[in-house]
């Protein structure tokens, strides 16, 4: 202080060099804090209640998103503070299922955050990764027949000769009805190995070996342990994972996934020496090989590679955790199980199933459909946000108006609790809700795919796997819970990674 006051004749930034640099910490503080309480009050959603420190910064969601379960804070939040809440200085969520309606309404302008952009590849981003919404629609447009549900017909062989293999080993556990089997990873072994074949016609080898096979399923959850917490201040991507120094830095080199060396090798594989490619076959990438073949200069083969590889990444950990949330919710409900297996076996018995359960065998099952359906309301296999921008006009979203550039999360966990839309119990795993209220009315609010002009382009292969899935080992399988009641870990990264779903099984018939 001394230093400043002797100087009192000096220029005044000279002065305040001084100043900064005799309390340097101070300022700091100084600056963090005042920062933190502009964006708190000199905002436009100044009025939005929420937590204190999640209106002037970012860690409020940073912290959140490093616990592991964001979903539950956001059920909290919701449940303190209302239907709106300010989760960041610049980002609102909707508890509300009318705020959904105009945050997915198609045309509305609400478009992909930055969050989605730090997802690898980053030179190469799919359709999920993408945040160009020109390009975006651009190759949705190509992969739309590809993913569509009759093309996913053409590939029930593979799938059944996937549902088999799951058999096998699950009868290896029902021959000694003391063996401990771990459903839960098994499942998950499966959702890949079917992506694997869908995507590649190629067995990842996960089931076969009941096996993370070089720990390629660990290190995606790794790597969406990064997406997740990163992609709340995604600018920060640059100085980590896409540090541009890292290619140069032999301990910190980018090391591709086994998941994305295989995709690298299938695409090699059908390359031909004159450049072209091979794109016979009824798997995905031969279908995007087909598109690309008429459409090279809007869908490039680098689209190509993208959407195959991001279908893995997609489509595993959701399907697998969706499954899962499946088994635990039925079997801690031994009613719903009772008569889950009754509406299967009538259904034996009257003949209506084949050796492998069709999909449209499986549609008839009124009550297995409320189940799934209600596991997924009450365990949605997204835990984290949906994240969008409001158009740079602003728009209105649920009769409020709010400006360009506000970000808005969605949480399906907390807009599938709306006790007027689910009724006061939305709380609970009860399928028979589906069967006494507005079926129609829930279903349109549900957001286990997202919605909009982002809805998941794999939830035609999601839903025809596990339709034929489930019910067939619904039909094989008496299931025990080794521990009945005892909660299923989890964390959020994006999907929700769920294990120890541990079971006894008996096989019901020869
Ligand atoms: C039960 C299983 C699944 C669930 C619950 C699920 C859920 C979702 C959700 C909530 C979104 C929207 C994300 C957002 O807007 O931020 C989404 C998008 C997407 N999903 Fe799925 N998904 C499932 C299965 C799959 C499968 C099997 C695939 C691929 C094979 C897949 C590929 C994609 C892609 C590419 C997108 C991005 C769509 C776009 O932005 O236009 N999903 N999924």
């Amino acid at each position: 202080m001394a230093d400043v006051q002797a100087g009192s004749n000096e220029p005044l930034v000279v002065v305040a060099l001084a100043f900064v640099k005799a309390h340097f910490l101070l300022v700091a503080f100084s600056l963090i804090i005042g920062r933190g309480l502009y964006r708190r009050y000199v905002s436009p959603i100044r009025d939005v209640p929420g937590p204190f420190l999640a209106s002037c910064s970012r860690l409020w969601k940073l912290w959140s998103t490093y616990s592991g379960h964001t979903e539950l804070d956001h059920i909290a939040l919701h449940r303190k503070y209302g239907p709106i809440v300010r989760t960041a200085p610049k980002e609102v969520s909707f508890a509300s299922p009318n705020a959904a309606k105009d945050i997915f309404a198609v045309g509305k302008g609400f478009h992909k955050t930055m969050f989605y952009s730090v997802f690898p590849p980053k030179h190469a981003p799919d359709i999920f990764t993408e945040v160009r919404e020109w390009k975006h629609a651009q190759m949705k447009r190509y992969a739309v027949t590809p993913y569509s549900l009759a093309q996913m017909q053409k590939r029930s062989g593979p799938i059944e000769g996937m549902i088999q293999l799951l058999m096998d080993h699950l009868d290896n556990y029902a021959s000694d009805s003391k063996r401990l089997c771990d459903l839960s990873n098994l499942l998950h072994y499966f959702a890949f190995d079917v992506l694997g074949e869908v995507a590649f016609s190629r067995r990842f080898g996960f089931l076969e070996a009941e096996v993370d096979i070089e720990g390629s399923i660990k290190n995606i959850d790794d790597v969406q342990w990064y997406d997740g917490l990163v992609g709340q201040v995604p600018e920060f991507d640059i100085f980590l994972r896409n540090n541009p120094l890292r290619p140069y830095l032999p301990f910190w080199k980018p090391a591709p996934t086994t998941m994305t060396k295989i995709a690298v090798q299938e695409l090699a594989k059908r390359k031909r020496p004159d450049g072209t490619y091979d794109s016979s076959g009824i798997d995905l990438l031969a279908e995007l090989l087909r598109a690309h073949e008429t459409n090279s200069e809007k869908f490039s083969i680098d689209d190509v590679f993208s959407i195959a590889h991001g279908a893995i990444f997609a489509g595993s950990d959701s399907t697998a955790s969706t499954m899962q949330s499946f088994f635990y919710l039925v079997l801690n409900s031994p009613e719903v199980y009772a008569t889950l297996q009754k509406e299967v076996d009538e259904a034996q018995k009257a003949g209506q199933l084949s050796p492998i359960v069709t999909y449209a065998e499986a549609q008839k099952l009124e009550y297995f459909q409320a189940c799934l359906k209600e596991a997924m309301r009450v365990r949605p296999a997204v835990g984290l946000g949906i994240y969008r921008r409001v158009p740079p006009d602003g728009a209105e979203i649920d009769g409020r108006f709010y400006p360009g550039g506000v970000e808005v999360a969605l949480n399906g966990w907390v807009l599938h609790r709306d006790r007027a839309v689910f009724g006061d119990d939305a709380d609970d795993f009860r399928p028979e809700r589906w069967f006494e209220r507005d079926a129609k009315v829930m279903a349109s609010h549900m957001a286990q795919f997202g919605g909009g002009s982002h809805l998941c382009i794999g939830r035609n292969l999601a839903l025809f796997e596990m339709n034929k899935v489930l019910i067939q080992i619904l039909r094989e399988y008496d299931i025990t819970l080794a521990h009945l009641g005892r909660p299923l870990q989890y964390h959020s990264t994006f999907f929700v990674v769920q294990e120890g779903l541990e079971v006894y099984l008996r096989k019901r018939r020869e």
